[in-house]
């Protein structure tokens, strides 16, 4: 048996008198605000529709909410194309609105953490307009990575480089005096310029951003792409083939991707971050090989990264094993908290993944992935797991959704922050029969339609059995909403005893009550089964195997299905025992 004991979440009490370490084992509810609440009745969630549903987020029982991108935005990229960082796309609200949500979530005890997207803006920047009004070679242009094309006329893009979302990221504009002209950077879609980060007006300008909103009362940040920020574009650039090529560069020194200097950066904010009283908090989406992935939580870093290794896990034991072990080491190696994720606004939801049918040959090929220390990009069935799964017709959604109610409850009991997506909640699974006219996702476009995108996960929530958009708001929501979302809605599920929505409200209110310190424990409990111990007896069993497996000995305090037998753990399904002590 394996014991750890990772550092202290002991209460640190701050001189204003809150608790600094609160993030360490925060509950954190991800907000996607277009798709939340509708307030003002026109069809896109906003502030308003936030504001109103305080009580319902306090009864869930969250630490904190993240919202996702509420700047004005043409919503190229749902928002993470940003055209102001310091103020409120209308259609989403207003300032005092916002301040209204800050008080209204802090009287309620719930931390507030936004979205910051440093990577790129949106082509309607007012810098980038600038930019491309100034002409080459302009203080403007400076701001952002813009080349001269290849070839006698520059009529050739500086590289053959491919966006993320599919497509060239170079894209040539029109000069000021209407000729073909300049290229620019987007390593998302070309509404996305990439800023110049070697560029002290670019840093200054988000250091006020961030001061803007730390000003406001907000309590942390999350910071999207952090791991492509800084960059250093040589004279002569490498194709494509050469960036993805394994080995190409030393760590640290590739041209676009999880360069060191980026911590340069970041220690500017967090010396920031550390004037607030408590420190405001950071959370780094940063898609990088997990040795490397500490950097980010460093805390002289951003203080906290995304672990996304079991939201790309299939159903299996050692899999999981494995991942929370290496992960808990990571974290204690950082000085941070693990995080744990299984949804978030860019995945197939997780009780559709659970549910999905996939051959014996790709699980096997994933978990072998793992259980050889292979990154997650290098998951056999990376982009078919998390972004077309839900298309696939062999869901069986009563698995998925067992299934998923065993993670998260698992995921629960670890030590370390959970993050929990909007509609997790109610068991929402993927939303895949979305008409191509209606959907909203630049990955759908880039590639033609060849994958499906993010829509799916991104569907308004339904908080009544009916309604133009079952209480979403009075009017057709942006995104449309099968009939079969009213099964799930909030008004059933709450007068529904054992529905996933009390299932949830039960176990945040429990492990709120459980968590003291970060002390993890492993329990031999026989094949195909996790089983840990936590402080003071707490016990979580989750079994993987196809057949019942003995329970321990102890009361039990939740369990994701209802035990018909007693002294047993049933397939798909994680207990909470606590021990006879
Ligand atoms: C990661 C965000 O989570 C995703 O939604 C967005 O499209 C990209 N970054 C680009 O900002």
């Amino acid at each position: 048996m394996m014991t750890r004991s990772l550092a202290a979440a002991d209460v640190r009490l701050d001189p204003s008198g809150e608790d600094a370490n609160w993030w360490r084992q925060a509950a954190v509810y991800q907000i996607y605000p277009r798709s939340f609440a509708d307030g003002d009745g026109d069809g896109i969630g906003d502030l308003a529709g936030i504001i109103s549903r305080v009580d319902y987020l306090a009864a869930l029982g969250v630490d904190a909410v993240w919202m996702s991108p509420f700047y004005p935005s043409a919503l190229a990229d749902g928002g993470y194309d940003v055209d102001d960082y310091r103020n409120i796309d209308p259609r989403i609200g207003t300032l005092e609105q916002f301040d209204e949500l800050v008080a209204k979530l802090h009287a309620a005890g719930i931390k507030l953490i936004i979205d910051i997207v440093p990577n790129h803006s949106s082509d309607q920047h007012e810098w980038f307009r600038a930019a491309l009004a100034a002409g080459p070679g302009s203080p403007e242009r400076e701001r952002y990575l813009f080349r001269d094309g290849l070839g006698v006329d520059g009529s050739l893009p500086p590289a053959d480089w491919q966006s993320i979302f599919g497509g060239p990221a170079w894209t040539r504009i029109t000069e000021p005096d209407g000729t073909p002209g300049q290229w620019y950077l987007h390593t998302f879609a070309k509404e996305q310029p990439d800023w110049n980060w070697s560029n002290p007006e670019v840093r200054a300008d988000f250091l006020k951003t961030l001061k803007f909103w730390g000003d406001r009362g907000v309590n942390g940040f999350r910071i999207d792409v952090a791991h492509c920020v800084a960059k250093d574009l040589p004279p002569t650039l490498p194709t494509e083939a050469e960036l993805r090529r394994a080995g190409a560069y030393p760590p640290g020194q590739h041209p676009v991707v999880d360069r060191d200097e980026v911590h340069e950066i970041y220690a500017e904010w967090r010396a920031l971050f550390n004037t607030y009283s408590p420190p405001l908090t950071a959370v780094a989406e940063a898609w990088v090989p997990a040795e490397r992935r500490v950097r980010y939580a460093q805390p002289d870093s951003l203080g906290q990264a995304f672990n996304f290794d079991l939201l790309q896990a299939v159903w299996s034991a050692p899999q999981f094993n494995k991942i929370i072990s290496d992960n808990l080491d990571l974290a204690a190696r950082s000085g941070a908290s693990s995080t744990w994720v299984f949804s978030n606004h860019d995945v197939v939801r997780h009780a559709t993944r659970y549910g999905l049918k996939y051959s014996d040959d790709v699980l096997r090929a994933a978990v072998e992935a793992t259980l050889a220390g292979k990154q997650a990009a290098d998951h056999p069935n990376g982009k078919d797991w998390l972004l077309t799964g839900g298309t696939q017709p062999s869901e069986d959604r009563d698995l998925g959704l067992r299934r998923a109610r065993a993670v998260s409850l698992l995921s629960f009991a670890l030590p370390g922050s959970a993050y929990l997506y909007q509609g997790e909640e109610l068991g929402l699974p993927e939303v895949a029969d979305i008409p191509d006219g209606r959907r909203q996702d630049p990955t759908f476009f880039r590639t033609e339609g060849a994958e499906i995108g993010r829509d799916g996960c991104r569907i308004p929530i339904p908080w009544t059995v009916s309604g133009t958009s079952f209480g979403f708001g009075t009017q057709s929501s942006h995104l449309p909403q099968p009939g079969w979302l009213a099964e799930y809605a909030v008004e059933r599920q709450e007068a529904a005893a054992g529905s996933t929505l009390q299932f949830y409200r039960t176990a945040l209110r429990l492990r709120s009550e459980l968590l003291s310190g970060e002390e993890f424990e492993w329990v031999k409990a026989g094949p195909g089964v996790v089983a840990f111990r936590r402080p003071h007896g707490w016990l979580s069993v989750t079994n993987f195997n196809e057949q019942p497996v003995p329970a321990p000995e102890g009361l039990v305090l939740i369990a994701s299905q209802p035990l018909t037998v007693s002294g047993i753990v049933p397939p798909d399904t994680t207990v909470w025992i606590q021990e006879n002590t």
